[in-house]
């Protein structure tokens, strides 16, 4: 089940510029920063509430976050989903006809086990189902 909108990501040129701007625009500082070797990206988390801003800066041209800015400029690049069951989910999924972007829930940031589901799939919108590691 998907139990709450988890995060925003937006993909950032600059990540010192975006927290700042972030800082100021929130009211808040952010409550914790991440390098996720594996995404090559760099990461900043605010908290809204119940749900989180994630800041994404790509760390390698391979970068996801990298391409996704050359190709799209800054903005929006993903909205995470919480789910109860990650693997439970995927299969709900697939057997929907959703196309998933990895096999296998893979280590995301903010201690999460995360799936992404392709935007061609999501009217254009990268999705992300994430849960919490216990
Ligand atoms: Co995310």
């Amino acid at each position: 089940m998907l139990t709450n909108l988890e995060h925003l990501g937006l993909a950032v040129a600059d990540l010192t510029a975006a927290t700042e701007l972030y800082t100021l625009l929130l009211g808040q500082p952010p409550y914790k920063q991440e390098h996720v070797a594996s995404e090559g990206v760099d990461t900043v988390f605010f908290q809204v509430g119940g749900s989180k801003i994630e800041l994404l800066a790509g760390t390698t041209p391979e970068s996801a976050i990298t391409k996704f800015l050359a190709k799209k400029g800054e903005g929006i690049h993903h909205m995470a989903f919480e789910v109860d069951d990650i693997r439970a989910e995927m299969a709900r999924l697939r057997e929907q006809g959703f196309v998933l972007l990895n096999e296998e829930p893979k280590r995301g940031a903010d201690n999460k086990l995360v799936c992404f589901v392709h935007p061609k799939s999501a009217a254009g919108v990268l999705v992300e189902l994430c849960q919490e590691i216990r």
